[in-house]
């Protein structure tokens, strides 16, 4: 089981919409995947058409356990089986502030976790205790971040948290590296930060990049997976997240 974290320290840069990718892609190549939100906006648990659940990811970092855990896992609409949520939940936001010595419950949670060959965590868009809790149960992270100034700026602070999080709680995690998304082929400007971030980052920075295409949002709006949506765009962005889910399968693991 690989338990692959998707995190920035912006939002709205497409860590969901990364997630939600890959998801599709994990399904389509029929791997048993649980995407975990630790977003207390919920939207992949609402984009996956998630089932109600009897609790939630809030639940789950309270009381990790068997208990917690079975009830706050429910299955994603997109798929008679195979896809299943752990649940988001506005409370999980308390668990923000917390730092220390408890970043371990979600990885203490996952322990009961034997039926899935992938586990997605779509993390909240800040470095507080939230996001470190969920990189702390991951093998490998992903930092999303679109070709733009701050959001440059804003992959240096994460991957200085993946590092910080390998000396301490988290010495399994591995940055896989930066997935550029919404990128268009003739922007001059995103054509710099592109060349920006690879002096930065060099073979860190992960191809494909994830163009910025309509059918993102229409997929989404339809609470359908990507793969299952019609159209050229669509099949681009498929391309692109079959091609990320290889390499983050691929990376060898320590
Ligand atoms: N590659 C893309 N092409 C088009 N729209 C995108 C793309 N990536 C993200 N979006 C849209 O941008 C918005 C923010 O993306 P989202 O994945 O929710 O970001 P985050 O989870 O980092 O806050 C959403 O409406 C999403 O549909
Ligand atoms: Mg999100």
């Amino acid at each position: 089981m690989l338990v692959l974290g998707v995190c920035s320290l912006k939002g709205g840069v497409g860590k969901t919409s990364v997630t939600l990718g890959l998801a599709s892609a994990a399904l389509e190549r029929g791997l048993r995947t649980l995407v975990v939100d630790l977003d207390p906006q919920g939207d992949s648990t609402l984009a996956l058409a998630t089932a109600p659940a009897a609790g939630d990811v809030a639940g789950v970092l309270e009381t990790p356990s068997a208990d917690t855990l079975a009830a706050a896992t429910s299955p994603s609409a997109w798929a008679e089986a195979g896809l299943d949520v752990l649940v988001g939940s506005a409370a999980s936001a308390r668990h923000d502030a917390r730092d220390g010595d408890d970043l371990d419950r979600l990885r203490f949670a996952l322990a009961w976790v034997h039926d899935y060959d992938l586990v997605l965590v779509d993390c909240p868009p800040s470095l507080g205790g939230l996001t470190r809790t969920g990189l702390t149960a991951c093998d490998r992270a992903v930092v999303v971040t679109e070709p733009g100034l701050f959001s440059v700026t804003a992959v240096g602070r994460a991957m200085r948290t993946i590092d910080d999080l390998r000396r301490g709680p988290a010495a399994q995690l591995q940055p896989l590296g930066v997935v550029v998304n919404r990128v268009r082929a003739r922007s001059v400007e995103q054509a710099f930060r592109l060349e920006e971030l690879r002096g930065l980052y060099g073979p860190l920075v992960l191809t494909p990049f994830v163009p910025e295409r309509a059918a993102l949002q229409q997929a989404q709006g339809a609470a359908q997976p990507v793969h299952a949506w019609p159209g050229a765009g669509a099949r681009e962005l498929a391309g692109a997240f079959d091609d990320l889910l290889d390499r983050a399968l691929r990376a060898p693991r320590t």
